[in-house]
């Protein structure tokens, strides 16, 4: 397989410092919008990075579940690897990458748990299975087969088979980014892409063109 071949060019559209809206969140909002609207499968897939206390950096997928208050809103374990990562360093990155509009959102800033209301009322909205396997599965551990975390799920289901209504699990709930840094990318012919990057300076945005 000669993957030195595998190439594509952007060309759909453009990007200007003067043209993209002064406010990242509302310049999020708009382009997640269009990647729904585009027909991406996954829009609002994005990865997480974080790093543990030895310095050593992870990434993975996890799923955008709400941007308020100029935060971007995810949900996990809070005993995952990840989780065990925000402790010791309470910063993080995500990257979104919508192929069918040809453009990458880059994110950058300070994590913190979100309330157990806030995560109560994202949890109880959650269909029933997903409810159940946030208590049954120890996110991240070692395990010894599949048939012992199927186990786990069905215990849990005999648990909770008279409640009506399945408790927030003490281990589980949202987590909270609040930017510093967001990019925008927009690919563009012959690898000039567009960037445009928003860092914050004494409160405001600042806004500024990235050589790509
Ligand atoms: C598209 C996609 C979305 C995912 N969304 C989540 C999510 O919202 N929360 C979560 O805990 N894991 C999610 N996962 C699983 C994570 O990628 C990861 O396997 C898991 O959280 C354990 O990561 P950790 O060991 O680094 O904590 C998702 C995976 C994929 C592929």
């Amino acid at each position: 397989m000669d993957l030195s071949e595998i190439r594509k060019d952007y060309s759909r559209e453009q990007l200007d410092v003067n043209s993209i809206h002064p406010d990242p969140l509302q310049q999020f909002t708009h382009w997640l919008q269009q990647a729904i609207e585009a027909g991406n499968p996954e829009p609002t897939a994005m990865n997480l990075a974080t790093v543990n206390e030895q310095g050593q950096p992870a990434c993975r997928m996890v799923l955008l579940k709400g941007v308020e208050q100029g935060c971007f809103h995810f949900f996990t374990n809070y005993e995952s690897r990840k989780s065990r990562d925000l402790q010791a360093h309470p910063q993080a990155a995500l990257c979104f990458w919508w192929p069918e509009l040809e453009r990458q959102v880059r994110v950058e800033g300070a994590v913190q748990k979100l309330s157990q209301e806030a995560s109560y009322a994202y949890y109880r909205n959650r269909p029933l299975p997903s409810r159940l396997g946030a208590w049954a599965s120890p996110q991240s551990q070692v395990i010894p087969s599949r048939e012992a975390l199927e186990a786990l799920y069905k215990d849990t289901e005999n648990r909770f088979e008279a409640t009506e209504e399945v408790p927030l699990p003490p281990h589980w709930g949202g987590f909270q980014l609040r930017p510093h840094t967001l990019e925008f990318w927009q690919g563009r012919p012959s690898r000039l892409h567009d960037r445009i990057r928003y860092r914050q300076e004494n409160g405001a945005w600042i806004r500024e063109r990235l050589a790509p």
